[in-house]
């Protein structure tokens, strides 16, 4: 791959933001099916024991949580619905069959479908995670509310686990998607094909720059 042929998607601190994100997620997703039923218990021994796992979990969700905070601040303006998301979701049959429909920006509605499910289950997660913690908040409630938070948790992490096997699916079956997170970069013909909206913008903020430079320059 030439590096003229590369557009940056997500520069070094985004990407050890996602990742901080992800990694946090698999240690509560493990940790939190020993919690869920009697057959995973083995899987607290992902922190050594149960008892370190049961003191860990929810550090880890509020460092996850966190992590997320950011992430939505990030990419929220590019996640409203618009209407060629319509036109997508529509074509859905024609997609998965690997045709490109509708003119789109820098998130599919599919991305952007999932977006607002991770938003939705964090925001579950957070508060009814919250509530549950024995250590610090679970004595400010009635039994009944730890009981229905208890509740919340387990279903909105199950709906998170069922997403984001779904994002890492079509991160690994759309070719070319992965390098962006890994190394920031994807290339000219990805952008083009699958964000089109987004690949103009980019090329015309990078003739911007361009221009800009040679005036410069000029004037020197
Ligand atoms: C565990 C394995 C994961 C893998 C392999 C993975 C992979 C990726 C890739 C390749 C992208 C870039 C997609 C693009 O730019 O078109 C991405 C974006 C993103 N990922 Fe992940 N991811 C993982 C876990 C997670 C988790 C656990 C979360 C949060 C709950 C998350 C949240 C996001 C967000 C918010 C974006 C920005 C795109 C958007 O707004 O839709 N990811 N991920």
């Amino acid at each position: 791959m030439t590096k003229k042929l590369l557009i940056q998607r997500y520069k070094k601190s985004e990407r050890f933001n996602h990742w901080v994100v992800a990694g946090c997620f698999v240690l509560l997703a493990v940790s939190g099916l020993g919690f869920f039923y009697p057959s995973f218990f083995w899987l607290t021994e992902v922190f050594g024991s149960p008892q370190l796992a049961r003191i860990l979990h929810p550090f880890i969700g509020v460092i996850m949580f966190l992590g997320f905070f950011i992430q939505f601040f990030r990419y929220v303006k590019h996640n409203f619905f618009e209407r060629d998301d319509i036109k997508w979701m529509l074509g859905i049959k024609h997609i998965l069959l690997g045709k490109e429909i509708g003119d789109t920006g820098k998130y599919n509605a599919g991305q952007k479908c999932m977006f607002w499910l991770m938003t939705i289950s964090m925001a579950l997660l957070f508060i009814s995670g919250l509530i549950a913690w024995r250590q610090f908040f679970s004595g400010y409630f009635p039994i009944w509310v730890v009981r229905i938070a208890l509740l919340v948790h387990s279903a909105s992490a199950i709906l998170l686990i069922v997403g984001i096997i779904i994002h890492v699916y079509a991160a690994l079956w759309i070719k070319g998607t992965i390098p962006a997170m890994v190394e920031g970069v994807v290339t000219q013909e990805w952008a083009k094909k699958h964000h089109p909206r987004w690949y103009r913008e980019m090329m015309a903020k990078k003739a911007a720059k361009a221009q800009q430079t040679s005036t410069t320059q000029s004037s020197e």
